[in-house]
């Protein structure tokens, strides 16, 4: 399964997933591209998780299990803003909380040795 542990694989599934989450949030009907977000959601975790084991060689633990959790937490706020919008509720903070921790992942993804990391 070493393919999986590809940042490039990693970049592509999250690229998809963010342009779904966008459009989504500007349809009226986003069910089908909801269903379609969700499979992605399942992609960006497998292919996280081949990296982060992969990362493990690194020696830098804590920085890879923060990426790890801010991902998740990326992936968090795209399900809730658009449960949210569904439900007709309120959903703008997740939204703005969807930026802040993608900003974060971006951040540390970059940073973290693997693939590209020009803020190392
Ligand atoms: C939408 C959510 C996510 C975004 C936007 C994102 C973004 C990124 C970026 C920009 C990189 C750097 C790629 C490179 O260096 O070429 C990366 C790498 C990585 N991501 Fe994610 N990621 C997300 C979700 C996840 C999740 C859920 C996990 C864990 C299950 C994860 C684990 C990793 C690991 C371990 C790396 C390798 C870090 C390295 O050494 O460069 N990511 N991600």
């Amino acid at each position: 399964m070493n393919f999986l542990a590809s940042p490039h694989l990693h970049i592509t599934t999250w690229v998809i997933a963010i342009i779904l989450f966008l459009v989504a949030l500007a349809i009226t009907n986003p069910k089908v591209v909801h269903m379609i977000l969700r499979l992605f959601y399942i992609l960006i975790i497998i292919t996280g998780i081949a990296l982060f084991m992969k990362g493990m060689d690194y020696g830098q633990g804590m920085l890879y299990g923060l990426k790890f959790l801010a991902g998740i937490l990326v992936i968090g706020m795209m399900e809730m803003s658009l449960v949210k919008k569904k439900k007709g509720k309120p959903f703008t903070t997740f939204v703005v909380l969807f930026f802040v921790f993608f900003f974060i992942t971006l951040f540390l993804g970059f940073k973290l040795p693997m693939g590209i990391n020009f803020l190392a």
